[in-house]
């Protein structure tokens, strides 16, 4: 009897391995649709070419709530019409290296009330339109990876009440709008990572979250930061290494630094990889030991220390001449002016 139940689970362990492995084998180039947990509707690999073919074979199925669709290598898949998958509602969505370069605003129509997730890698997205998270209420995680998206207008991702996971790494991203994530309260985890931003405006505007936050915008070009940018944003661990920020000014990191000083221990802004200068007015405000202990490996080009590496007064010291240092230019650069001026004008008086 047990023998049996053994042997009835390795064969259903099999089955169900192998119906899948060509959607999860990304190696495999064979173009094919994988439905998951429907016995009754074998992976289809032939009828997906278009959009409009795909949405033909699926108007056939009955209806059916599934665990997961998965879209693998369709390079003619280059749109997904609206309410692509007719009358079977699906819990995950998984399209990966396809040609999909549009997606219809209602493609996931139907689906509302069940996706849990959407995962799209490595297609030919240069845009997205956001508006098609709207209506989904339940949806926990949304990947957009390895694509060309650009921008995101302000309210791109916004009120949805058990978002958690964001991903949007490694695409052409130089332009994120105010409040382009609004009113996440579930949010745990958002990945800007390898983009091409220069600067962070107030985009993220999650009211009171209640996760922990990690905020990954490392390997983008960012050298400024508007002084909201993390106000009221509950992170405790923000990447931003290989930027090329200089300064940490008090507005835009005091709120983020309190906030991480308040919880305890575990806050971190990470900063590898960015030219710090301390010639700055802005550094003397860090010397704050309960803010040192949370910026990681700032290290200060003109000198070659990291900030977390001096000591408080060694820190204190050194910023104490940076703005001394910029005070002297200042008032070098005043005493050349009236240089120039002053032999402007005798000049002038020599001319005539
Ligand atoms: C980034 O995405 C491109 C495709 O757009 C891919 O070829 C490349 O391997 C990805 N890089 C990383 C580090 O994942
Ligand atoms: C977040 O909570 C604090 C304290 O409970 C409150 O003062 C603040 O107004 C809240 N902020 C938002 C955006 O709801
Ligand atoms: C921060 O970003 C860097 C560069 O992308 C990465 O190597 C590192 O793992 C990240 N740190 C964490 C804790 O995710
Ligand atoms: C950091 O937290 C400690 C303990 O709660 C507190 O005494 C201190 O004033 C805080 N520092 C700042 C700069 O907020």
């Amino acid at each position: 009897m047990t023998i049996t139940i053994f042997l009835y689970c390795c064969l259903f362990f099999l089955g169900s391995f192998k119906a899948d492995a060509a959607c999860e084998n990304e190696e495999s180039s064979d173009p094919c649709v994988c439905i998951k947990d429907t016995p009754d509707i074998p992976p289809i690999c032939a009828e997906v070419t278009t959009g409009d073919k795909l949405k033909e074979s699926f108007a056939t199925k009955a209806p059916k709530t599934v665990e997961n669709i998965a879209i693998t290598n369709a390079k003619d898949l280059t749109t997904l019409p609206a309410e692509v998958f007719g009358e079977v509602q699906t819990k995950n969505v998984k399209i990966v290296f396809t040609g999909l370069s549009s997606i219809d605003e209602n493609a996931f129509k139907g689906s509302e009330h069940e996706l849990l997730t959407i995962h799209l890698e490595g297609n030919d997205l240069a845009n997205f339109d956001f508006k098609s998270l709207k209506t989904l209420t339940k949806l926990n995680s949304f990947t957009l990876t390895n694509d060309k998206l650009k921008e995101m207008p302000a309210n791109s991702i916004a009120d949805l009440p058990v978002m958690n996971t964001i991903i949007l790494a490694n695409n052409s991203i130089s332009s994120i709008k105010n409040h382009a994530f609004h009113n996440l309260l579930a949010v745990e985890q958002i990945d800007l990572s390898k983009n091409d931003l220069t600067t962070i405006d107030e985009i993220f505007h999650f009211g009171n979250t209640t996760k922990k936050l990690t905020i990954d915008l490392s390997a983008n070009k960012i050298s400024s930061t508007n002084d909201n940018a993390f106000k009221d944003v509950n992170a405790n661990y923000l990447n931003l290494t290989d930027n090329q920020l200089k300064t940490l000014t008090e507005k835009t990191f005091k709120p983020l630094l309190s906030y991480m000083n308040l919880t305890g221990e575990t806050g971190k802004i990470e900063l590898k990889g960015n030219p710090g200068s301390h010639d700055k007015a802005n550094c003397w405000w860090l010397t704050e030991p309960s803010f040192k202990k949370s910026v990681s490996n700032f290290m200060f080009e003109d000198n070659g220390k990291e900030m977390n590496q001096m000591t408080d007064d060694e820190l204190k010291k050194m910023c104490n001449t940076g703005s001394r240092m910029s005070l002297f230019r200042f008032e070098t650069l005043v005493l050349a002016s009236i240089l120039v001026l002053l032999i402007n004008s005798k000049m002038s008086e020599f001319g005539s």
